[in-house]
C-alpha cells in the first residue's frame, strides 16, 4: 500500500462533480484517506506548480487555480501513485482513455479537472504541502 496526492480542480469543483470523481476514484480501488476543500491562494498556487514556471502557459494556470475552491485529497491502495495517473487519463483530455476521468469530464488541456502525483516523492512532498500528519487517519 501506498499514497498519492490528488486535486480536484475548479473546473470540477464549479460543476458539482466532486461526487462523481470521488466514486470514480473509489469504485478503480483507492481510499481516499485525507480530503479538504479549500481555495488556493496565489502563493500557495505558484508554490505547488513552480516547476512549471518558466512555462508559457504558468500565468493562466495559476489564475485557473485560484479561479474557485479546490479539493485536496490523500489517496491510498497498492501502487497509488501509478493506479492515480491510469484512472485520471493523459493531461490532455483529448488523448485520454475512455472510461478515465479526464475524458469523461476534463474541458481541455488546462482545465483538466483532477491533478495526481508523477512519482512516489513527489506525492510525499505534495501531501506535506498540503496535510499535516495529524490530518492523515487512514
Ligand atoms: P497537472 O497534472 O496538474 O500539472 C500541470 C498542469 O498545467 C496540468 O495538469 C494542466 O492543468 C496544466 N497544463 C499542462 N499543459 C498545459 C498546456 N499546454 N496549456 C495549458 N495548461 C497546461
Amino acid at each position: 500500500m501506498d499514497k498519492t496526492f490528488s486535486i480536484i480542480k475548479p473546473d470540477a469543483t464549479k460543476r458539482n462533480l466532486t461526487g462523481a470523481i470521488n466514486k470514480i476514484i473509489e469504485d478503480n480501488g483507492l481510499r481516499i484517506i485525507a480530503q479538504k476543500r479549500i481555495k488556493l491562494t496565489k502563493e500557495k498556487a505558484e508554490g505547488f506548480y513552480s516547476i512549471h514556471s518558466d512555462k508559457s502557459f504558468f500565468g493562466e494556470l495559476i489564475e485557473y487555480m485560484t479561479s474557485e475552491p479546490v479539493i485536496v485529497q490523500v489517496l491510498e491502495g497498492v501502487n497509488a501513485v501509478e493506479s492515480y495517473r491510469n484512472i485520471m487519463g493523459a493531461t490532455n483530455p483529448e488523448n485520454a482513455n475512455i472510461g478515465t476521468i479526464r475524458k469523461e469530464f476534463a474541458l481541455n488541456i488546462q482545465e483538466n479537472s483532477v491533478h495526481g502525483s508523477d512519482s512516489k516523492e513527489n506525492a510525499d512532498i505534495e501531501i506535506k504541502y498540503f496535510f499535516n500528519n495529524d490530518e492523515i487517519v487512514g
